[in-house]
């Protein structure tokens, strides 16, 4: 099989500091995914989601095992090759957005391309499709600190997506949306999932976000605890998620 991303037995371990104990936030967690999947990554908070993304896209270090993206093995690139491959092949839609307070809305989605030197007059095309789409075209001027939660959240998706990247991760990119605002991110990208074949990993506490997903994997306390696979359509698989959802919090209890 042709996989996209791969990870053999990863752990992290976040250290004792300042008085709070160690925490084994992800613990050999092991798994496959082929290019253009779909997944969706659910559990509780602390379960180790966000660190989970953190080390496959190269913002964190794991403390053992392998991450391998596209046959290259993430933990061996020197930083400079590790920053390319992260702007070049990665979208990754932060749960905080993490915008460039100094820059425009407009600025910020166009940054990877500035980057990477694409001609201007592709870049406004491209990026004013993309705000278009995502309905903030009207404030492309305005900061960050200007706009509301949501209209952050479109600009980090958007600016995630700019480069039409080959892996999107994206951690909680409905958190904080209305339900037309969080199925036009979903639409987004399931349109990158099934048009560019893009491999997707998205964590989200939400189950009608998560029915977009062709793939559910449940972790935690930083293991794998249950996977599902979609059959039928959406509404099945949010049904069957729910169901999931409820037997794990009962567990909790
Ligand atoms: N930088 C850090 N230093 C120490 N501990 C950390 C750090 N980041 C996360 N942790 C701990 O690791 C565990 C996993 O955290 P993580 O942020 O991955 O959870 P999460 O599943 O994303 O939670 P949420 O759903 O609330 O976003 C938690 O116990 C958390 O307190
Ligand atoms: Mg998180």
């Amino acid at each position: 099989m042709d996989d996209m991303i791969q990870i053999d037995n990863l752990t992290k371990v976040y250290r004792a500091f300042k008085g709070a104990k160690e925490v084994r936030a992800l613990d050999q967690i092991s798994f496959a995914a082929s290019r253009g999947e779909f997944i969706g990554i659910m559990g509780p908070s602390g379960s180790g989601k966000t660190t989970l993304l953190n080390i496959l896209s190269g913002v964190d270090t794991s403390t053992s095992g392998e991450v391998i993206i596209e046959g290259q093995s993430i933990a061996r690139l020197k930083k400079d090759k590790l920053a390319l491959f992260r702007r070049q092949r990665i979208g990754y839609i932060f749960q905080d957005f993490n915008l460039l307070d100094s820059l425009t809305l407009k600025e910020n989605i166009a940054l990877p391309l500035i980057l990477d030197h694409v001609a201007p007059q592709q870049i406004n095309s491209r990026v004013d499709e993309l705000m278009q789409f995502f309905g903030i075209a009207d404030i492309a001027g305005k900061y960050p600190y200007h706009v509301s939660g949501g209209q952050k959240q479109r600009t980090a998706a958007a600016r995630a997506l700019v480069t039409e990247p080959a892996v999107v991760f994206a951690d909680e990119p409905t958190g904080n949306l209305d339900s037309k605002s969080a199925s036009d991110i979903m639409d987004m990208l399931t349109e990158m999932n099934e048009r560019k074949n893009s491999t997707i990993l998205m964590v989200t506490h939400d189950a009608f976000a998560a029915s977009y997903c062709k793939r559910i994997i449940f972790i935690k306390d930083g293991q794998i605890s249950v996977q599902i696979q979609r059959a039928g359509d959406r509404k099945a698989f949010f049904d069957k998620i729910l169901e999931i959802l409820s037997v794990m919090r009962g567990d909790a209890q």
